[in-house]
């Protein structure tokens, strides 16, 4: 036993070392240099454009998303005359080989879609689940006191039934045209010849080494030998290939059902921290259709995913809060952020009360939107320093509610996928393994997720319930803020980012980037971020941002600056379309 503790520690040890090597040896932009730029002409023009700052300009069609080759898969299929609805498949597959620690198969996502037809806004909740014989004390130690977060995250207790396969074939089955099995072909393919790790993976592999040491099949794929990939390095997938000819074959029951599933589920219950994910909750897991949750702000309605994610309920308050205030004094005007930072923490404090899975905890969404309680809970901004306390507002609802305050953690990850295609379809999808390469199990040639830590750790506070705790067959709240802005019924802007709870703010930023300060879809991608949550006022380091330190501070903020790693994928709709990719991350626009 004490051996192979031992042993155990020193490899870690080990990896950890040659993860330090690797990446002090290598210069990752070298020696990724115009690989993306090779996958094809109109990549490196993609490129280009974004290094300039401006967006891709097209007449038809667009598509933006996190990786290069999941944009131009997209693209191939959008120029073969496929919906928006084919597009995103073949991007999720994609960006489930070549950006494997943000979203893939053993995932989840929520797609916003807008029907040229009917001119309906629909929202699909692909989102993971809770196994039945999940308790509210998941994340609980034997004296009742909340894990450690990476003690709950990295294994299998923190896996839940995985919703993307089944969201990707309704999504297919609901408004794609394309042969279903040509749309997989892409990335089953680049699996079996290998694609290039770029920069940003390899960084990241690096980076969490250790954790990635912790199961042998994660391990072998991501550091071979002991070491972890390197960018430049041709990683192949063969797993993966089998998963993707198998969903090709079988469609979501290789899934549900099916082999893939049950080899899920012995990777959870048999990972060294085991969880309790069964074959029932793979054989019962169900695509959920929800009302889509609209906010007017300045004649736009802004539509995006309800519960159990809070993004559009937080960011529609963000906005509501801010309808009656003049912004166009731009970014890094100082009031102009007080007034955006304590609207956020407004929002957050109901968030972190009313927001859960509304199939288990009735949810105040009208109350919350209401015009008339955000204009209310608006008051208090003005004035002229910061909010020196903020708590959650009392919405109108139908049932008597007392709810304790979440304090539940998310980590940055995730990704978002942004198409119109030629009809004016157009899909929002955000979509995600919770943290940077998940549960750090692997099965199949993809990461299982850790979503179940978006549940809160503690069931309860001083003995009143908290709305978002764990229980059976419940779906943990997300921030996932998938958006399609409308204007006189039509959508004018789509919008979504990574960034765990700051994706709210990433989302909003934008869209008042495009509505108030009259900025172009690239434009809006690259503002400085300033994001408030729950108090701090987070500045984007090396950017302008930092700039509003001293203002904020007087004004009675606390400051902190620090990376801010979004990845909003735009897409601006009018007369023809404008894609804009994140400066911060890998993606690309790409249209016709
Ligand atoms: N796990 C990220 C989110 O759902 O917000």
């Amino acid at each position: 036993m004490r051996l192979t503790l031992m042993t155990g520690v020193m490899a870690a040890w080990g990896v950890a070392v040659a993860a330090q090597q690797a990446a002090d040896a290598v210069d990752p932009e070298a020696a990724t240099a115009g690989a993306f730029e090779a996958i094809s002409p109109a990549v490196a023009e993609a490129l280009a454009a974004k290094a300039s700052g401006v967006p891709v300009v097209a007449s038809d069609w667009m598509v933006a998303a996190a990786n290069p080759h999941a944009v131009q898969a997209g693209a191939d299929v959008l120029a073969r005359g496929g919906t928006a609805a084919d597009a995103l498949v073949a991007v999720q597959v994609m960006l489930g080989l070549v950006e494997p620690q943000s979203s893939g198969l053993g995932g989840g996502a929520f797609l916003v879609w807008y029907d040229a037809a009917s001119g309906e806004v629909t929202t699909l909740d692909g989102r993971e689940t809770a196994p039945l014989a999940a308790t509210p004390q998941l994340f609980q130690d034997d004296a009742g006191a909340p894990l450690k977060f990476f003690d709950a995250v990295v294994g299998g207790l923190s896996v839940g039934t995985p919703g993307t396969p089944a969201l990707l074939a309704e999504v297919h089955a609901r408004w794609g045209t394309q042969d279903w099995a040509s749309l997989l072909a892409p990335a089953r393919d680049l699996a079996l010849e290998g694609f290039s790790v770029s920069s940003r993976l390899a960084g990241l592999v690096a980076g969490d080494a250790e954790r990635l040491a912790s199961s042998d099949v994660t391990a072998a794929y991501f550091l071979p030998g002991g070491t972890p990939v390197a960018a430049g390095d041709l990683l192949k997938n063969e797993a993966y290939a089998a998963t993707l000819d198998a969903f090709a074959a079988q469609g979501a029951d290789a899934f549900y059902g099916g082999q893939i599933g049950r080899d899920v589920v012995a990777t959870v219950q048999g990972a060294a921290k085991p969880g309790v994910l069964s074959e029932v909750d793979m054989a019962i897991y169900r695509i959920k259709e929800r009302p889509a949750v609209c906010a007017p702000y300045r004649a736009h309605q802004v539509c995006g995913m309800g519960p159990p994610s809070s993004g559009a309920v937080a960011v529609g308050q963000i906005l509501g809060a801010l309808e009656g205030f003049d912004l166009s004094a731009g970014p890094q005007d100082v009031d102009v952020r007080r007034l955006m930072g304590d609207a956020a923490r407004l929002a957050f404090a109901d968030r972190g009360r009313y927001l859960a899975d509304s199939d288990y905890v009735p949810v105040p969404v009208a109350g919350l939107l209401d015009p008339a309680y955000m204009a209310e809970r608006a008051q208090v901004l003005n004035t002229d320093a910061a909010l020196p306390e903020v708590a959650p507002g009392n919405p109108a609802f139908d049932h008597a509610l007392n709810w304790a305050d979440d304090v539940s953690i998310e980590l940055p990850s995730t990704s978002h996928i942004s198409i119109v295609d030629a009809a004016g379809n157009v899909a929002s999808m955000t979509t995600t393994i919770e943290n940077g390469f998940g549960s750090r199990l692997m099965v199949g040639g993809f990461l299982l997720n850790n979503e179940l830590t978006d549940f809160s750790f503690r069931s309860h506070r001083e003995g009143v319930p908290i709305a978002n705790r764990v229980e059976p067959g419940k779906r943990p709240r997300s921030s996932m803020s998938p958006t399609i802005v409308l204007k006189d019924g039509a959508p004018v802007l789509v919008v979504g980012s990574p960034g765990g709870s700051r994706i709210i703010g990433y989302t909003a930023q934008a869209i008042i980037g495009v509505i108030d300060w009259g900025m172009d879809v690239q434009q809006a991608a690259s503002i400085p971020h300033a994001v408030n949550r729950f108090g701090t006022y987070d500045l984007e380091e090396g950017t302008a941002a930092v700039g509003l330190a001293d203002g904020l501070t007087a004004l009675g903020f606390e400051v902190n600056t620090r990376a801010l790693t979004s990845g909003l994928h735009l897409i601006a709709i009018g007369d023809g379309v404008q894609g804009g990719a994140d400066p911060r991350r890998e993606g690309i626009a790409l249209g016709q």
